[in-house]
């Protein structure tokens, strides 16, 4: 038996606005994320992962419009009223972002900080609010939980801030986290201590994550499924060890650094060439097909669908078949 999805995303599409015209960051984007796992966002800067988290939960500038149905406990929160909207978030859905420093208040301790977030999300009393956050700086793995509680942002070390962020998004006890980039300024370390942290937290509170990361070694080490974007879509989606070992989109088999050379030899590069295109002049066809060594005629004129190769596992290019021979798998 499956079990429903905790959260199920269709067809969301975000623009901005942009005087003369209006230009799309995130197009016609479906996922689910089931209770408990922890599904990974990946592509490089620009392809719209840090949009697509905040249009589930809109947290978008004026001028953004977002359509599509984002389904959460029942409701669609693309079309909640703002007043609804902001009890879920925070409260239900909580968001870790990449900048500390933009998260946090520098002119209060932290504290009073996780105290204001348990008062809004939580009928805790006065003492009880004291007593949780001491709980949830010891669950961060903050040491000197106490003492450290009356300290303001300034006196925490950039790894310490982060867990703070953390200990103040986990205050409401969420059922979903919304994690944008939240290890990529920190050293290897402290990344892998918050991963190892969402992770135990996943496991203790029983909450879904969507973790958005340009990292392909965080998705590996962190995530059960993963969804790899591109221009504002996803190109490629499914467990991470298919989608990691058997690639059946060119994009992603390019993050991967394996780009076919000539005859079927395989050479590491670092990086793909090319750029990804604006959002005002995005290709027709498939997006990648300028810089796509696979790419033919069709790829230039019409947008490849998102089809399943294997079980869970889907991609949207006209020559999965091809990459997927790269790799020496049989399409
Ligand atoms: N407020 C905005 N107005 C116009 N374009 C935006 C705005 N915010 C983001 N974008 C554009 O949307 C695209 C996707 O951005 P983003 O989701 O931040 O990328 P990522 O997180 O994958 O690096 C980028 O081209 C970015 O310039
Ligand atoms: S559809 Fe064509 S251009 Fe796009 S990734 Fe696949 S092979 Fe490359
Ligand atoms: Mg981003």
């Amino acid at each position: 038996m499956t079990a429903a999805p905790a959260l199920s995303v269709r067809n969301l599409t975000t623009t901005f606005d942009l005087g003369a015209s209006r230009v799309a960051a995130v197009r016609d984007v479906s996922f689910d994320v089931m209770p408990g796992e922890v599904l990974g966002l990946v592509g490089e800067s620009g392809s719209g992962k840090s949009v697509t988290l905040r249009s589930l939960t809109r947290l978008l500038p004026s001028g953004a419009e977002v359509s599509g149905q984002v389904i959460w406990q029942g409701r669609n929160l693309v079309g909640l009223a703002p007043k609804d909207l902001r009890k879920v978030r925070g409260g239900e859905i909580s968001m870790i972002f990449q900048e500390p420093a933009t998260a946090l208040n520098p002119v209060l301790p932290i504290r009073v900080q996780i105290e204001e977030n348990l008062r809004a999300h939580t009928t805790l009393d006065r003492a009880g609010r004291r007593r949780r956050s001491q709980e949830l700086l010891d669950l961060v793995g903050i040491p000197d939980a106490a003492r450290r509680l009356d300290e303001y942002p300034h006196q925490f070390s950039g790894g310490m801030r982060q867990r703070a962020m953390i200990a103040i998004a986990l205050a409401s006890a969420p059922r979903l986290l919304l994690a944008d980039e939240p290890t990529t300024a920190l050293d290897v370390t402290i990344q892998d201590q918050i991963l190892n942290l969402i992770l135990d937290l996943r496991d203790e509170l029983g909450m879904s994550v969507v973790l958005v990361t340009h990292d392909l070694g965080v998705i590996a080490q962190t995530c059960d499924r993963m969804a790899v974007m591109y221009a504002g879509r996803i190109v490629e989606e499914g467990g991470v060890s298919p989608v990691l070992g058997h690639p059946a989109h060119a994009y992603t088999l390019g993050l991967l650094g394996s780009v076919p050379q000539a005859g079927t030899e395989r050479t590491v590069l670092r990086s793909i060439e090319g750029t990804p295109p604006a959002l005002s002049a995005i290709p027709p066809g498939c997006a990648f097909a300028p810089r796509c060594v696979f790419a033919t005629d069709i790829c230039r004129t019409r947008a490849p669908e998102l089809v399943g190769t294997t079980e869970g596992h889907a991609a949207a290019c006209h020559h999965s078949a091809m990459v997927r021979h790269q790799l020496g798998v049989s399409a």
